[in-house]
């Protein structure tokens, strides 16, 4: 049991010294998705990822209730893609692979969050590790 304290302290003190794990560099706050066009998902790997053990992410959209998203450990609505990701290097933006997806008449108009999620192996343990991005959005 003490092992595995130790093990689960050394990952997060390594998360905090990698810093950020993934980035999201598109969509951002404030963007608006437009019905009959498609959108960019920017998925950044940040440098120094030596001890990062990839397994993948999910990309999803939800709708918004009263100025109310859900929490992405609670829902995380449409799931646009899940699965593997493989970010290339690029002469501006470092590495990072793009998705783009249509916005279909099927989404539902209105203040929307677009979650990144980001499932990983991390540290000597390694130990398993998830974490998110998201950015809020309107679907018009
Ligand atoms: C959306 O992307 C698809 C596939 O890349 C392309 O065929 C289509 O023309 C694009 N649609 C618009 C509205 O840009
Ligand atoms: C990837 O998406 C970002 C954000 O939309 C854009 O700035 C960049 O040019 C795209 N890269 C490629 C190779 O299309
Ligand atoms: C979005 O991310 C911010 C910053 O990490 C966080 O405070 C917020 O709770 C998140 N919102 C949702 C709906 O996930």
């Amino acid at each position: 049991m003490k092992s595995i304290v130790i093990v689960s302290v050394l990952a997060s003190v390594v998360a905090v010294a990698f810093g950020q794990t993934i980035e999201l560099g598109s969509p951002q706050n404030g963007d608006v998705l437009q019905t009959g066009q498609n959108f960019t998902v920017q998925v950044i790997q940040p440098e120094s990822m030596a001890s990062v053990f990839q397994i993948g992410i999910a990309l999803s959209i939800d709708n918004c209730n009263n100025g109310v998203c859900p929490q992405p450990t609670q829902q995380l609505g449409d799931v646009l893609y899940a699965g593997p990701w493989a970010p290339t290097a690029h002469p501006q933006g470092g590495f990072y692979q793009n998705f783009t997806f249509p916005i279909t008449d099927e989404f539902t108009k209105g203040p929307a969050v677009f979650t990144l999620s980001h499932f990983c192996l991390i540290g000597a343990g390694p130990v398993p590790y998830t974490e998110f991005r998201n950015a809020s959005v309107t679907i018009e």
